[in-house]
């Protein structure tokens, strides 16, 4: 675990931080920032040493008095996953640090027809969508619930885990998992004082989606949100007590709709499907 300023020498403080795993993404870097500016101690994980290291220099020099401490993490190493854990556990329990709020955010994505997609995709898509969040939840909930103090488990999830979308089938299977899971263990711990949540973000800009998916949703007139909108709704959501959010209008509206209704919704997409399949086949 490294310290980025002075302010965050664990052996000294004892503060309340917010985990966010997954922080050198497009909505990571800006959930980061909004951490920062609203003085919330954070302790960044990033898979990418290089990455993380500008993303911590840049906010250090912006947020100079916000205690910042960082560590590389790539989920697909058990090693990896361990060595966070227990340096986690140093901090709290060694230092009484607390970690009120852990944001798994990391994720993939692929746009195309399931025929089109490797195995490979397929695997890939699946274990760092759902089983190494779930992995890492296992490590870390003795360490939270030590702590004797309420911290919540925000699982960042998308409108295709509520909504089964043609060209995403692997990732919304991902997404569903991902949100079963979340309320599994929300009911699994509800004697403990760990809480579990979900946020939904719909189609957002970043480099997640390709020129494919930027040119299908401007031809279906899909609304894509700035990273820094969902970054502000999540910080908001953090401060809630809602179980679960999904972000926009209407994508809320269609999540809602096809629990009760999915033949509705289904029949409204696949009259986009001959759009969806032509920028499939180009993405
Ligand atoms: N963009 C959208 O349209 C959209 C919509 C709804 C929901 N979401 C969800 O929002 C979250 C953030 O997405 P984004 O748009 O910001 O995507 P992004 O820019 O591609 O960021 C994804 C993040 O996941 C990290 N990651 C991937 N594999 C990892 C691994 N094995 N170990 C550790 N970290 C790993 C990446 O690390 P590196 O930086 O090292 O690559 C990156 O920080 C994801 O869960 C995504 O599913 C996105």
């Amino acid at each position: 675990m490294t310290p980025a300023n002075g302010q965050s020498d664990l052996t000294q403080t004892t503060l309340q931080y917010t985990m966010l795993i997954g922080a050198t993404g497009g909505i990571g870097q800006e959930i980061a920032r909004q951490l920062c500016a609203n003085n919330q101690p954070v302790i960044l994980v990033g898979r990418n040493a290089q990455t993380l290291t500008q993303l911590v220099d840049a906010l250090s020099k912006d947020y100079p008095d916000v205690p910042l401490v960082s560590h590389t993490c790539d989920l697909s190493a058990q090693v990896s996953q361990t060595l966070l854990v227990e340096d986690l556990s140093e901090m709290t329990q060694g230092h009484g640090n607390v970690i009120d709020t852990v944001i798994l955010n990391a994720g993939i994505n692929d746009f195309a027809l399931l025929t089109d997609q490797s195995d490979d995709t397929i695997e890939q898509m699946m274990l760092v969508n759902v089983a190494y969040p779930l992995q890492l939840i296992k490590r870390l909930l003795p360490t939270l619930i030590a702590q004797h103090s309420p911290s919540q488990i925000i699982s960042i999830g998308s409108t295709f885990g509520s909504i089964g979308y043609p060209g995403f089938s692997v990732y919304s299977a991902s997404k569903f998992a991902l949100r079963g899971a979340s309320e599994a263990l929300g009911r699994e711990y509800a004697d403990t004082s760990v809480t579990f949540r979900y946020f939904a973000p719909r189609a957002t800009k970043t480099t997640m989606n390709n020129d494919a998916v930027v040119a299908m949703n401007e031809a279906l007139k899909v609304n894509m949100d700035a990273p820094e909108t969902v970054a502000k709704a999540l910080i908001h959501f953090i401060s809630t007590d809602q179980t679960q959010q999904h972000l926009g209008f209407p994508e809320r509206f269609f999540a809602w709709l096809n629990r009760l209704f999915p033949n509705i919704v289904g029949n409204a997409i696949v009259k986009d499907l001959p759009t969806i399949k032509q920028y499939a086949k180009k993405s």
